[in-house]
């Protein structure tokens, strides 16, 4: 993996990022010896060098098991619990696996990352004719959306193949003693995996919560494992400011937004990493955005975003800054066809590689943006495989770390995220909550 700083150069000078390499240091030492905000939730840090092996067997026998029952398997739970699995799935999964006959391993769902009533209705309906599963995945075990999922799910996966069936097909993904899914789970017997009390929500993908609904997608948890534990031995203290991504990373995001760039806006040109982006912003967003601070992140997919966004992008407010994930080799080929009538005018592409082209949409757009005020930077992978998601997945978690620490908020909380729910729960008329209720209706 590659960071490159040069189309920031224009707006900060290299000087001034290097300014930060002390701060940023310091920041990066403080995930390592645990006395920064949030030392809690610091598990994160050496998780990929210390999964253990039987771990990873454990994971992988139940993802087999799952596999060999199901043809379907719903994922249930949102945010941190769900976002992970689904950027790495997503990110190496064929674009039109859904409708693929010769599959190798089950369809992957989710559910419970939203309150739709349609979504959950269909989901339903659509399960009715299939043989299914579900990984049940929510660290607090009480969050209401995946609980309500789980509720209608699990019915469903009882009517159909009784309790003793379900008990086989159901695993759950959760802490080690609390919350109602630990309770549920021991109850019913289910196959249980821990999430470690001192990792965060979307700080977890490397933990179960993220590499069971991997490892039952058919793909390679142990080479993702082994990208971040790369990364990890890469991005630790050792390692200097000038060759560690995540400290640069890091110290340049803090510069820019020092000097007024407030919004992050990270670019994908694959639309296989469309979700990469809703992972990174969750990991940002809930670290940073507290206490009056914080990047806002945002996350577009060019070029087809060039035809909304773009605009905006290139001439709108000057707040904004860009990161380019830039995947230097496709999977496939594919060649543009000669067209006798040459109509479109594009017989001066034949002979070219798709990707070519994307890859001068990429470099037009870049130098397009920097010449309207975007500064730039380039996180650049070989190819999108097990490995390199693994070493972007460490590198921006390491990142965030070290710049939420830069920007002097505790990284690991995310205490705003229950003020909708308090509200929700009043309005609901939850017992408990009278006291909210009368407050919450004499405002309605
Ligand atoms: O990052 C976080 O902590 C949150 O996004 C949680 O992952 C999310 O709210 C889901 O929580 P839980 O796993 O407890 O159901």
């Amino acid at each position: 993996m590659k960071l490159c700083l040069e189309s920031v150069y224009p707006f900060i000078t290299e000087d001034k990022i290097n300014a930060m390499a002390a701060n940023a240091a310091e920041c990066n030492e403080l995930l390592e010896n645990g006395k920064g905000k949030g030392n809690d939730f610091l598990g994160w840090v050496n998780l990929p060098s210390q999964v253990s092996s039987e771990l990873v067997e454990d994971i992988k026998a139940t993802a087999a098991k799952l596999q060999s029952l199901c043809e379907v398997v719903v994922v249930i739970g949102i945010g941190g619990s769900y976002l992970g699995a689904k950027a790495v799935n997503d990110a190496l999964s064929n674009s039109f696996d859904l409708l693929k006959k010769d599959r190798k391993a089950p369809v992957v769902l989710y559910a419970g990352q939203n309150i739709g009533e349609d979504y959950l209705s269909e989901l339903l309906e659509t399960l009715e004719d299939k043989s299914f599963g579900l990984i049940n995945i929510s660290k607090s075990g009480t969050t209401t959306e995946p609980a309500i999922a789980f509720r209608l799910l699990k019915k469903a996966l009882e009517d159909k193949v009784g309790k003793e069936g379900a008990k086989e097909r159901i695993v759950a993904v959760t802490d080690a003693s609390r919350g109602a899914l630990r309770t549920l789970a021991d109850q019913e017997g289910y196959k249980t995996f821990i999430i470690p009390d001192n990792v965060g929500g979307r700080f977890s993908v490397l933990t179960p919560v993220g590499l069971l609904p991997i490892a039952v997608a058919g793909f390679d948890i142990a080479t993702l494992l082994r990208g971040a534990a790369d990364m990890e031995k890469a991005t630790g203290t050792d390692t200097a400011f000038e060759n560690n991504l995540s400290a640069k990373y890091a110290a340049a995001r803090n510069a820019l937004y020092r000097s007024g760039k407030k919004i992050e806006i990270l670019v994908n040109y694959h639309p296989k990493l469309h979700y990469f982006g809703e992972w990174w912003k969750q990991l940002y967003g809930e670290s940073e955005g507290k206490d009056g601070k914080g990047i806002f992140p945002a996350a577009v997919d060019f070029s087809t975003d060039l035809h909304s966004m773009g605009q905006w992008i290139q001439e709108g407010e000057r707040t904004i800054f860009e990161t380019v994930i830039s995947v230097e080799k496709p999977s496939r080929s594919l060649a543009i066809p000669t067209d006798a009538a040459d109509l479109d005018g594009l017989n001066f592409l034949a002979g070219k590689g798709i990707d070519e082209v994307n890859k001068m949409a990429e470099l037009g757009t870049r130098l397009a943006h920097v010449d309207g005020g975007v500064p730039n930077m380039k996180v650049s992978i070989e190819k999108v495989d097990e490995y390199n998601l693994g070493q972007m997945i460490y590198f921006f978690e390491r990142a965030c770390g070290i710049s939420g620490y830069m920007l002097e908020v505790n990284p690991f909380d995310q205490p705003g995220v229950e003020a909708y729910k308090k509200n929700m729960f009043a309005l609901l008329e939850k017992p408990g909550y009278e006291e909210a209720t009368k407050a919450i209706k004499a405002r309605i």
